[in-house]
């Protein structure tokens, strides 16, 4: 099934997750993945591993109400409108394939990106798929993976016009797991992020009952300044305060109260107990124009060194 990458350093894992925060048994169901089992991997290929905060995002991207409600409700998302959904920094890319394995019957009415800046897991130097394009292609022609990397305007914009059919494409929903990790790539980080989920000319917006949204997984791996500066960046161009969601809202009373919840999924949580969590950041006000799709926000000179290991001595089981 996975052809010659799995010849390579991959392997297929299986994660398991539930369906419903209702009741403590309620069903559960399976992702098969193409990732790499090792802990460590080369600098540039920290997406090959998949992060402990990818599997708690998965688990929310399924059980949180309020996209639940988005997705089910079929005036805000249908064939002709679908919801437009993109994941940024995807590496083997388990949110993705869980929010499309769980939507399954839905898939006329979502369009998803998941993309990376590593070039190779869209497509390999033999031109074969990448891990990421495997990881995702077999849930039809509404997926694509994409080379995305943050602050270049060419793939923010190759991003929007793989949305055929708008005259000014922009995504509704954007999600991101353990991303938040190099200085010098929060800005063009966040500037990508407003890129893509501003609507361009206000009178071009699809009328939505919801605004654009960005879900963060983060897990801390210093004093949280990374992410206050992120955080912070964003609100500068008009999204909101981001909000932590209680683990009770995804989780459920049972594994979701108090902070232990990050002991679930099983490996929601990184040696040393870092905890992980899931933000929600809506765009609210429109005003501030991205200045991503004018010009490229690389930033720092050191660029490509930023895709540096976040965490080499994660040792997480
Ligand atoms: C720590 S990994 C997380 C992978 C996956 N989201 C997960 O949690 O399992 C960070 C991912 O971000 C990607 N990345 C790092 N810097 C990037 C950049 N400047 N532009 C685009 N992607 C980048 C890496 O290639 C990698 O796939």
């Amino acid at each position: 099934m996975f052809g010659s990458l799995f010849k390579t350093s991959y392997a297929s894992e299986t994660f398991n997750f539930f369906s419903s925060i209702n009741t403590p048994s309620s069903p559960s169901f399976n992702v098969e993945l193409l990732s790499s089992p090792s802990a460590a991997t080369d600098f540039d290929k920290t997406g090959e591993v998949v992060w402990p905060v990818s599997v708690l995002l998965s688990q929310f991207l399924i059980t949180y109400e309020g996209l639940r409600q988005r997705l089910q409700d079929g005036e805000e998302c249908n064939a002709e409108t679908p919801l437009r959904m993109l994941e940024l920094g995807s590496g083997a890319g388990l949110p993705s394939a869980t929010l499309l394995e769980f939507y399954d019957h839905f898939r006329d009415r979502l369009v998803l990106r998941a993309t990376d800046g590593h070039e190779a897991f869209i497509s390999t130097e033999n031109g074969e798929p990448g891990i990421l394009s495997v990881n995702v292609g077999k849930y039809g022609p509404n997926v694509k993976a994409l080379p995305l990397l943050w602050g270049k305007k060419k793939d923010a914009l190759d991003a929007l016009s793989s949305l055929s059919g708008s005259a000014s494409p922009s995504y509704d929903v954007i999600f991101a797991a353990d991303v938040v990790q190099w200085g010098a790539v929060v800005e063009p980080l966040a500037m990508t992020v407003h890129a893509l989920l501003h609507p361009g000319q206000e009178g071009a917006r699809r009328v939505k009952k919801y605004p654009p949204v960005f879900y963060l997984g983060i897990v801390e791996r210093d004093d949280g300044a990374l992410k206050r500066k992120f955080f912070s960046l964003l609100q500068s161009y008009g999204f909101s305060e981001a909000r932590k969601i209680n683990y009770e809202e995804y989780l459920g009373r049972d594994l979701g109260a108090g902070d232990e919840a990050f002991l679930f999924p099983p490996k929601g949580s990184e040696f040393g107990g870092r905890v992980c969590m899931i933000y929600e950041i809506f765009l609210i006000n429109l005003e501030p124009k991205p200045v991503l799709l004018q010009r490229d926000q690389i930033l720092s000179t050191g660029y490509e060194a930023t895709l540096t290991l976040p965490c080499v001595n994660a040792n997480f089981s």
